[in-house]
């Protein structure tokens, strides 16, 4: 129990200065707690904006070096890759996911190149790549689970071949994550890591992501027979549990905002390295904002970021991570 009483104590005093208030911040953001999520494409000397992600663009590969440096130069630990899957190679299948020289693995191949430093997490799910745009096989109109897994598992041992550092499967299949650990590690691949999204929302706050994909105009129907329902929170935990059983190394919560009672549920329960995902909903919420003159933008964002760690979230996947970063170098005069 804390205790203090009036005029003795002056919750006020320790508010006084700004080293003071340093002195007993009791959550920080530090650039190790960023992961800046990214686009790429086929093509070259292309850059393209996504529109209701004002300042997030995707690039041809041969640009990505060069998109990614800044990044490198701040510090940031983790780049999260989102590969843009032209149409002609999407089918009904996702075929094009464990295609060992696909876009995600050339990518992956030439960051680990350029930044064998940097972390490089990768997307494990069948989104890109389909052409009814879900995160797994379809038949009769239903995203079937052990079909999808088998896929999903192949798909992670290309990308962890090819450079990728963390596989982040983000499909919501069941037991994917015991099988992917079973493939890896079958695969000697024993130091690949896990981050499962393994508390994925069926959410609304997806939607720019899904511009920026390309996979809106194709999604048929919605992913609520995989994606939790916004409704429940005991069923997260439930979920976390099974994906640390299953051999989970970190595990994510997202969306990221609306949900921070599910991260400080997940961290204070099981106090393994929990992340939370700033979504592209969220992001284009605040960008709308501060664009327009209504929220400031260095505090909105810093504070937007600090709430994470605050519920217990080690790091953030935030497309504002360039952003940041910059900003908390310039706070401690770097
Ligand atoms: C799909 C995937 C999604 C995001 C990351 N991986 C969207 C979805 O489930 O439809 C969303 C990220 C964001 O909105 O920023 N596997």
């Amino acid at each position: 129990m804390i205790v203090g009483r009036f005029p003795s104590y002056r919750p006020r005093r320790n508010r006084y200065d700004n080293a003071t208030r340093r002195l007993v911040a009791e959550n920080t953001l530090h650039i190790d707690n960023l992961i800046w999520p990214i686009f790429f494409t086929e093509g070259t000397k292309t850059t393209t904006d996504v529109a209701s992600m004002p300042g997030v663009r995707r690039v041809t590969l041969d640009l990505l070096a060069s998109h990614v440096e800044p990044a490198a130069r701040l510090g940031i630990p983790a780049l999260a890759l989102f590969p843009v899957t032209p149409t002609h190679k999407r089918d009904e299948h996702g075929t094009e996911a464990t295609n060992p020289d696909n876009l995600m693995c050339r990518a992956a191949r030439l960051l680990k190149q350029e930044f064998p430093d940097m972390a490089l997490i990768g997307d494990v799910a069948l989104d890109p790549y389909t052409q009814h745009g879900h995160d797994g096989l379809v038949e009769n109109g239903y995203v079937v689970n052990d079909a999808s897994v088998t896929i999903l598992s192949q798909q992670a041992i290309h990308q962890a071949q090819a450079g990728i550092d963390i596989i982040a499967p983000s499909d919501m299949m069941d037991g994917r994550i015991g099988l992917i650990r079973k493939a890896l590690d079958s695969h000697t691949l024993i130091n690949t890591r896990i981050m499962s999204y393994a508390v994925k929302y069926a959410s609304a706050f997806y939607g720019p992501f899904r511009d920026a994909l390309g996979s809106n105009s194709f999604l048929k129907g919605n992913k609520k027979t995989y994606q939790m329902d916004p409704a429940n929170s005991r069923e997260a935990l439930r979920e976390v549990a099974m994906d640390i059983e299953e051999g989970a190394d970190m595990v994510m919560v997202k969306p990221g905002m609306p949900y921070l009672d599910i991260i400080w549920r997940v961290h204070d329960t099981f106090g393994v390295p929990t992340f939370g995902y700033q979504v592209s909903g969220e992001y284009a919420m605040l960008s709308a904002a501060i664009n327009n003159g209504w929220l400031a933008r260095e505090q909105a964002i810093i504070e937007s970021l600090l709430s994470f760690r605050r519920a217990g979230a080690h790091g953030v996947l935030t497309y504002f991570a360039l952003e940041a970063a910059t900003i908390l170098r310039k706070r401690q005069g770097l």
